[in-house]
């Protein structure tokens, strides 16, 4: 943390929804794995962080991206039907988890996703509604994309770093970061994930140097990260890489058992 970057201690604060707070369905929560400052939970996000009341230093998450919602078909390609909840669903989890991922994190909630056509009302109505707790936005750029699935359709390249805060949002300089002036571009450029071995089980997983980037230019060693759309836990292994504590929440069992067997990887190295 430089000496102009300490933090300030003036706060927003932010507007308790009571609508969820009233939601409490689950008083006890047991992590499904913990050690060595690393904990999942196997559980709906929304549920697990309303019951914890976590106080996390910072939020790396990427939700669905509810690409299965896509009516269109073109040509060969057929879209398939996972990863398909309805406008109003989809709407419901993204607002309830982002509103409880600001409330359980002390500073900066990067939120990754990437625009498409079964998902744009709903991210433009997110943002609209978070506007207040909107502090700036990253790019990252892929460089080399699969061609877009038509003529006259333009490739997708890049998705969206939203990053929301409930820490003086309203000023575009990070009180609590570790990067000076010039030091750090609103573009990340690299490659997806495409090629690692963690790919071919999920397929929309993090690249490891994304989560690393974030961590190291915004929290401190021993800070805790929280990624409560954690899939196979790439943020979790760079967070332990990077000697920061982690916790990550997955629907999904196979999942979770992902990342508990990347983490264990870890350790024989
Ligand atoms: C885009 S992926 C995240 C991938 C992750 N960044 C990685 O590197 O593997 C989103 C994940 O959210 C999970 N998910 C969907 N709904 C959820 C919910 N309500 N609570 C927790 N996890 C959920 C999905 O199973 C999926 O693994």
């Amino acid at each position: 943390m430089t000496e102009n970057n300490k933090m300030q201690t003036k706060q927003i604060e932010i507007i308790i929804d009571k609508e969820f707070d009233s939601k409490v369905d689950c008083q006890v929560m047991l992590p499904y794995y913990e050690q060595d400052g690393i904990t999942i939970y196997n559980a709906d996000c929304r549920t697990a962080m309303r019951t914890l009341r976590l106080n996390a230093d910072l939020t790396i998450t990427s939700p669905p991206y509810n690409v299965g919602n896509n009516n269109m078909s073109a040509g060969k390609y057929l879209i398939k039907k996972h990863d398909a909840l309805s406008d109003e669903e989809y709407f419901e989890l993204l607002d309830v988890a982002l509103h409880l991922m600001i409330e359980n994190t002390k500073y900066y909630v990067f939120f990754n996703i990437q625009m498409l056509s079964s998902n744009r009302i709903t991210i433009l109505e997110l943002l609209y509604k978070y506007r207040t707790y909107y502090k700036d936005r990253i790019i990252w750029d892929k460089t080399q994309v699969a061609p877009a699935i038509e003529p006259g359709v333009m490739n997708s390249r890049f998705e969206d770093i939203h990053i929301f805060t409930k820490f003086n949002p309203h000023k575009r300089k990070f009180d609590r970061c570790n990067f000076g002036r010039g030091e750090f571009n609103n573009v990340i450029r690299g490659n997806n994930a495409s090629r690692n071995e963690w790919a071919k089980l999920h397929r929309a997983t993090f690249p490891e140097y994304l989560p690393a980037l974030l961590i190291n230019n915004f929290t401190l060693e021993g800070d805790t990260i929280l990624d409560p759309f954690m899939g196979t836990g790439t943020t979790l292994v760079a967070a332990r890489k990077l000697r920061r504590k982690a916790v990550g929440i997955e629907l999904r069992q196979e999942y979770c058992d992902i990342a508990i067997k990347r983490l264990a990887q870890m350790e024989m190295f």
